[in-house]
């Protein structure tokens, strides 16, 4: 890759080409559109000046089918640009395939924290296998950031207080930037670091050179011990057993049901009244200010490998 000035990043993900078809679309409107005005004001000033015989412009009157082709084909047209990145957004990058791996990622001012499921930590960068979806699963510390790799032509805001998540399947091997999106302080600007795609069998020997002596699930089951959940939780009259829960659909007190992922485990431990199971009494005390955002993503990790495994994931 030469040191030419290159206007587009690589596309090195499998939506990458897919975005930029949008952008094209986008480009290529404006461009149509921008050049028939700036054609049309030169020809209309030339046509219409002032000379002998013609001092004053005609008042044109009503005209409708005009007045409806001005309507109609912007319609479709922004409605084609809306139909189609609806779909790429909502139906493909908010749609995680179901064996994507899982990473973890908390931000904070001003770095990234990375951290694998086996309990490699990582530090403003982050390796990914090639050719296998990865879903990141975000939260910040303190301001919002966002999490941008143009390489991938991702990017997702990272919020204190909930879990954000995208995913991206890298689509050839090699080292690419990751950049914050949102100004967050100081060193917004320095906020970045590098995601780095290894081939299959190379992310395997990364992971495994780079063991850790606990997985998150088995740091998670720690904290739960140390912290007491084990207590209610295990001893089925008190709390509800956690067992199978993940992914689930949970009846709560008010008749209602939510489904039980990420966010929902992460509230019902730092506010467990907002969503009261049904048949349980609100004794779960709070534990904010108790847990960092790592203690809950490992408390998370912890719940979701309670869950019965679907066939092939893991
Ligand atoms: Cu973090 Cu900008």
């Amino acid at each position: 890759m030469g040191s030419f000035f290159r206007i587009f990043p690589e596309q090195a993900s499998t939506i990458a080409a897919r975005v930029d078809g949008l952008y094209m679309f986008l480009l290529g409107v404006a461009v149509f559109f921008s050049g028939l005005i700036f054609l049309l004001i030169l020809y209309f000033a030339i046509k219409y000046r002032r000379r002998p015989g013609h001092t004053r412009a005609q008042q044109v009157g009503a005209h409708n089918l005009l007045e409806a082709a001005w309507i109609l084909i912007p319609l479709a047209i922004t409605m084609v640009v809306f139909v189609w990145g609806a779909k790429l957004y909502a139906m493909v990058m908010l749609s995680p395939p179901a064996d994507a791996l899982e990473v973890y990622a908390i931000g904070k001012q001003w770095m990234w924290k990375f951290q694998h499921p086996g309990g490699q930590r990582e530090i403003d960068a982050l390796h990914v296998p090639v050719g296998h979806p990865v879903k990141m699963t975000m939260t910040s510390q303190d301001a919002i950031h966002s999490f941008y790799v143009p390489a991938f032509r991702i990017k997702m805001d990272v919020v204190p207080g909930r879990y954000t998540t995208i995913w991206f399947e890298a689509s050839k091997p090699g080292v690419y930037h990751l950049f914050c999106a949102e100004y967050c302080g100081t060193n917004h600007s320095r906020m970045r670091g590098q995601v780095i795609a290894l081939p299959p069998t190379q992310y395997q020997e990364w992971l495994r050179s780079n063991r850790e002596v606990e997985s998150m699930a088995a740091a998670g089951a720690h904290l739960f011990q140390q912290m007491g959940c084990a207590m209610c939780h295990d001893a089925a009259s008190l709390a509800p057993t956690l067992v199978g829960v993940f992914g689930s659909s949970v009846p709560l007190a008010t008749d209602d049901t939510v489904l039980a992922d990420e966010a929902y485990i992460r509230e019902s431990i730092l506010n467990p009244r907002a969503k009261l199971v049904a048949g349980y009494a609100p004794i779960m005390p709070t534990f904010q200010g108790q847990l960092s955002e790592e203690d809950l993503t490992q408390l998370v990790a912890y719940i979701k490998s309670l869950a019965p495994k679907p066939a092939g994931g893991g």
